[in-house]
């Protein structure tokens, strides 16, 4: 099913601490961020990207595109302070009112199969996001005393892509914006809007590479996707 993306990359991976947007760090000797793209540039179901960049990086993220013949860039947009503005900025410029997708430049390791099902899950219900079982579990703290135990069994850990019907989006982040809410996900925005979110199986696979210790996972990710090969890929997820 044909779906566009918006896909932020416009932050500045200060927990990463490398001294620059995360994003520029290579796995295998290429960008995170042109990982990111290439499963997109590939995925014949993707119809254009919208990439929010940081005003700072676009010369050096356009030499890199085009080394790396990433072609179905529709725009690059200005990203802002937090990445809620940054993908505001990219919805303000959605016209039709089909599905969009917004996937984190920093998750290099979706896989097509999971954006597939996504898509039509949101394309029936209007929202819908990957999400994993919570494996540890969760206490509340308040200090360093423990205050709860949460339930784990009703626990998720929400991942990107997100999908959304273009109009609703568009209403949650006008919504937010009014009220001055900052959600650390779009789908919060959605669900401020008393709007159902489905969730969809995802995979273990799918991490956001956030601290430098999530790149050693990467290198094992890249490892298994190497060693099952390019056509092989899929397997891995079964
Ligand atoms: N992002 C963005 N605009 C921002 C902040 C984040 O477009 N103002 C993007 C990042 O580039 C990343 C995604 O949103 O692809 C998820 O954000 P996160 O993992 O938090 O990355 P950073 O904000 O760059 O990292 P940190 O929070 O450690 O600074
Ligand atoms: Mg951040």
């Amino acid at each position: 099913m044909a779906y566009e993306v918006i896909i932020p990359a416009a932050g500045q991976g200060k927990r990463m601490g490398a001294g620059k947007n995360k994003l520029f760090l290579t796995l295998n000797g290429i960008p995170i961020f042109i990982h990111t793209l290439t499963i997109f540039e590939e995925d014949a179901d993707c119809q254009g990207i919208w990439l929010v960049i940081n005003p700072q990086d676009k010369l050096e993220m356009m030499e890199l595109i085009k080394k790396n013949n990433i072609k179905k860039i529709s725009a690059l947009i200005d990203g802002g302070e937090e990445r809620q503005y940054s993908i505001h900025n990219a919805v303000k410029m959605l016209e039709n009112d089909s599905v969009i997708l917004v996937h984190d430049a920093a998750r290099p390791f979706i896989n097509t199969n999971q954006i597939k099902e996504l898509t039509e899950v949101a394309t029936e219900n209007g929202a819908a996001v990957l999400a994993v079982p919570i494996k540890d579990t969760i206490k509340k703290v308040d200090g360093n005393l423990v205050t709860e135990t949460v339930e784990r069994s009703s626990l998720w850990a929400i991942q990107t892509p997100q999908a959304f019907r273009i109009s609703l989006l568009k209403e949650a982040y006008e919504k937010a914006q009014q009220d001055g809410f900052l959600g650390t996900d779009d789908a919060s925005l959605v669900e401020r809007l008393g709007k159902k979110v489905k969730i969809v199986s995802g995979n273990y696979d799918n991490i956001k590479l956030t601290t430098p210790e999530d790149l050693y996972f990467a290198e094992a990710i890249m490892k298994k996707w190497k060693s099952h090969g390019e056509k092989e890929q899929k397997k891995c997820f079964e």
